[in-house]
C-alpha cells in the first residue's frame, strides 16, 4: 500500500526547499515578491514551479503548477492541496502548452536550465499560452559583467534531496525520476529583453533587480 504524504511532511519539505534554493538566488524573497505582484490576474502559471514556491505566494483564483519532477509536483501537490493544480510537463520540448490559457506566467530560478535555442522557442510558447494583455515575469541570476560568486548552497541541497529520496510516500515518485542536464545559462537581462521582444512581446522591461538577481516583465500585447 502507498503512503500519503502527509501534510506536515510535504510542507516541511517544502519550506525545506524554498530556505536551500536562497544561495542559488540571492535575494530570492524580494524577487519572488515582484513576481507574486506582477502575476495578479484569474489564471497563473508558476512554470517549472518545483515544490510550488511561487505558486505559495499568489493569491490568484487559480494556481498552475508545472514541473517536470514527479517528487516536486508530489510535494507541492501535498502542500498546497486545492489551493493549486498540478501539471507534469517537460518544457524541454514544445507541446506542454497545448489548449492552455493564463493571464500571468511566472518563472524564478528555472529558466537557466535551457540554453539559448531552446529558451528563446520557450518563450514565444510562453507568448502562446497568454491570453491578450497577459504578462510573463522571469526572476533569476542575469548578470552584467563578471558574475558575483554564488553562495555555496550545494551540501544543504544534497541533504534535502537525500531526506526526500528517502521518504516513503515519494518512493513511487523517486522512481519515476529522470536526473536532467542544466545548461546553466545565465545571459545578461538585455539578452532575456531582446529574446521577449523577439518573440512577440511588448512592453519588455527590466523591472527590478538587486545585484546579479533581476526580474523582467514582458507582456502578450494581443
Ligand atoms: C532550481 S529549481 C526552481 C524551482 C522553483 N521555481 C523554485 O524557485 O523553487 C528548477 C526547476 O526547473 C525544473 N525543470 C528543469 N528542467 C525542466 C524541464 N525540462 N521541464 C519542466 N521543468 C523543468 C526542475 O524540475 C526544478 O523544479
Amino acid at each position: 500500500m502507498t503512503t500519503q504524504l502527509s501534510f506536515a511532511d510535504a510542507e516541511r519539505l517544502r519550506r525545506g526547499w524554498d530556505v536551500r534554493q536562497e544561495p542559488f538566488l540571492p535575494h530570492r524573497h524580494e524577487a519572488f515578491a515582484v513576481l507574486a505582484d506582477v502575476a495578479v490576474g484569474r489564471r497563473a502559471l508558476d512554470l517549472a514551479g518545483g515544490t510550488g514556491s511561487i505558486a505559495s505566494r499568489l493569491a490568484n483564483a487559480e494556481v498552475t503548477v508545472l514541473d517536470v519532477d514527479p517528487v516536486l509536483l508530489a510535494i507541492a501537490r501535498a502542500a498546497l492541496g486545492d489551493r493549486v493544480s498540478v501539471v507534469s510537463a517537460d518544457l524541454g520540448a514544445p507541446g506542454w502548452g497545448a489548449g492552455r490559457e493564463f493571464d500571468a506566467v511566472v518563472a524564478g530560478t528555472a529558466l537557466h536550465c535551457f540554453g539559448p535555442d531552446r529558451l528563446r522557442e520557450l518563450y514565444r510558447e510562453v507568448h502562446d499560452v497568454l491570453a491578450p494583455g497577459g504578462v510573463f515575469a522571469n526572476a533569476d541570476r542575469m548578470p552584467e559583467g563578471t558574475p558575483a560568486a554564488s553562495g555555496d548552497g550545494l551540501a544543504g541541497w544534497h541533504e534535502w534531496w537525500a531526506e526526500a529520496l528517502a521518504h516513503p510516500a515519494l518512493a513511487e515518485a523517486a522512481r519515476d525520476r529522470v536526473d536532467g542536464e542544466s545548461a546553466d545559462f545565465y545571459p545578461p537581462a538585455s539578452w532575456h529583453v531582446d529574446a521577449l521582444r523577439a518573440a512577440g512581446f511588448g512592453e519588455v522591461e527590466v523591472r527590478w533587480r538587486r545585484d546579479d538577481t533581476a526580474v523582467v516583465v514582458a507582456r502578450r500585447m494581443r
